[in-house]
């Protein structure tokens, strides 16, 4: 680490941008997810994680930037992204990469060497999910050696962020509390350290709603309702 590049003031050289979602979110986001900084969605399985970050990624590559979705679930995403495209579903494919890794370490391996892959044509880097593979146990020596990887994974990934002008979304799972039910996010502090700004993803049956729950600039508490079709993610 080090060198004169520390002294660049990266904020003033260059304005961020912002890829819509295309549904309200984008409301409660000022226009949509920003560039340079990491911006994290936590929820309940089926709440739309994935859903958004596929329309997300679509919305980028019709914007004329390439993506890279690293994606920890296999979850059929070139199918979806087919359904949501429709007629360009062949051009938007070609411009999101997209990366299955099976194990902690390889996820580990992909982030640290993204850089041999990107350029200035990419606008968007997709982690989904970001703790498929983060399980601490209990050896506490395991748990922290896990823990200074996922920090250096974000650490990483935020670095890209603003040397590419480019947006990071990462995903998250939830836990519910036994005391009182409350649902928190997983992966201790570090998600949460990293991610300047956190959308908690809810649902109610085939509603959705996302509540702004940190940002630096904009109010938070403030939510947005969606739900998913075939042809993505729309108003509610
Ligand atoms: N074409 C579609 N029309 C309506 N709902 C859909 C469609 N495709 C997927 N879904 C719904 O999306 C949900 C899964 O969303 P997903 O984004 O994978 O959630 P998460 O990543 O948070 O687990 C499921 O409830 C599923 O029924
Ligand atoms: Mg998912």
């Amino acid at each position: 680490m080090g060198g004169p590049e520390i002294l660049d003031p990266y904020l003033s050289k260059e304005e961020t941008t912002k890829i819509p979602l295309g549904c309200g979110i984008d409301t409660i986001l000022d226009g949509g997810v920003e560039t340079k900084t990491i911006t994290q969605l936590y929820g309940p399985p089926a709440s739309g994680k994935t859903n958004l970050c596929l329309q997300m990624a679509v919305n980028c590559v019709r914007r004329g930037k390439k993506v890279i979705f690293i994606d920890t679930e296999g979850g059929h995403s070139v199918e979806r992204v087919r359904q949501m495209a429709r007629s360009d579903y062949l051009s938007i494919l070609e411009n999101i990469l997209f990366y299955e890794p099976k194990r902690f370490e390889d996820q580990n391996f992909i982030v640290e060497n993204l850089e041999a892959i990107l350029d200035e044509r990419f606008g968007l880097i997709i982690l989904d999910c970001a703790v498929s593979y983060y399980r601490m146990g209990t050896d506490e020596e395991k748990a922290s050696s896990l823990s200074r990887q996922l920090s250096r994974q974000l650490a990483k990934l935020l670095e890209l962020a603003r040397r590419y002008n480019l947006a990071v979304m990462v995903t998250n799972q939830v836990y519910t509390l036994r005391e009182n039910g409350e649902v928190k996010p997983i992966g201790g502090n570090i998600l949460k350290h990293w991610s300047k700004v956190i959308l908690e993803l809810r649902r109610k049956d085939s509603v959705r709603e996302a509540v702004l729950r940190r940002h630096r600039t904009l109010p938070e508490d403030i939510s947005a309702r969606f739900i998913i079709t075939d042809e993505g993610v729309r108003d509610a």
